[in-house]
C-alpha cells in the first residue's frame, strides 16, 4: 500500500528536521519513499520567487500533480511543505487513497525563535523579523514575499489525521510517533 503524507505548519515549526528524522527510521526498515520539499521544487520551476497567492498557487499545483504521479508509479511520498491553504491539503486528500497530513503544531513565538537561528546563509533566514517590522514600521524589504504566520495565516484542518506538537517532543521522538502511525496502518 502506498502511502502520501504531508508535514505541514508554519515555517520553523521543525517540518525539514522531522522529516529527515523520518526518512531515516523508514530507510532503516527498508521502505522507500520519494521526499517532495516544496523549497526545493520552487527552485526548479520559480526563476525569481515572489512568494505570493499566485505563485504559491501555481508551486503547490505542480507539487500535488507530482506527489499523484508518484504514486500513480506506486511510490510513497513525503511532503515537507508549509502548505498554509487548507484546500491543497484537502485537494490531495481526494485524489490519492492512503493520505495522512500532518500537523506540525507549535507557537508562532518559538517557530520565530527557532527562524532567527537559522545560519544566515540560508534563504529563509530572518524572514519573521523582517515581516513583523515591515508589518509594524512599515519597513520594505526587497525580495521579502508574504510570510506565513504574520501575512497570511496558516489554515487549521480539523481532519488533519495527526498533530504533532513541535515544541514538546523532539524531531526524532516525533518521527518515531510518525512510523507508528504509518505502521499501524499497514502503509510502513
Ligand atoms: N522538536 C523539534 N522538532 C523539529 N525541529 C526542531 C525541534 N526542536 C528544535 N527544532 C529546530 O527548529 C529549527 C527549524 O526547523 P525546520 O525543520 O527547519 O522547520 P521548517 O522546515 O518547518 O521550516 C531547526 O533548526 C530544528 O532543528
Ligand atoms: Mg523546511
Amino acid at each position: 500500500m502506498t502511502f502520501v503524507i504531508w508535514l505541514t505548519g508554519l515555517p520553523g515549526s521543525g517540518k525539514s528536521a522531522i522529516s529527515r528524522e523520518l526518512l531515516e527510521l523508514l530507510r532503516q526498515r527498508g521502505v522507500k519513499c520519494e521526499y517532495l520539499k516544496l523549497d526545493k521544487l520552487r527552485q526548479t520551476i520559480v526563476r525569481r520567487p515572489r512568494y505570493d497567492v499566485e505563485e504559491r498557487d501555481f508551486v503547490y499545483s505542480i507539487l500535488i500533480e507530482d506527489a499523484i504521479e508518484f504514486v500513480k508509479k506506486n511510490k510513497n511520498v513525503l511532503i515537507d511543505a508549509t502548505g498554509y491553504k487548507k484546500e491543497w491539503r484537502d485537494q490531495l486528500r481526494k485524489s490519492v487513497q492512503n493520505f495522512v497530513e500532518v500537523f506540525i503544531k507549535c507557537p508562532l513565538k518559538v517557530c520565530i525563535r527557532r527562524e532567527a537561528k537559522r545560519p544566515a546563509s540560508w534563504l529563509m533566514h530572518g524572514i519573521y523579523k523582517k515581516a513583523i517590522e515591515r508589518k509594524k514600521k512599515k519597513k520594505r524589504y526587497s525580495g521579502l514575499g508574504e510570510v506565513v504566520g504574520v501575512d497570511v495565516p496558516y489554515e487549521e484542518n480539523a481532519r488533519a489525521e495527526l498533530v504533532i506538537e513541535s515544541n514538546r517532543l523532539s524531531a526524532k521522538q516525533a518521527a518515531v510517533v510518525l512510523r507508528h502511525y504509518l505502521t499501524m496502518k499497514g502503509f510502513a
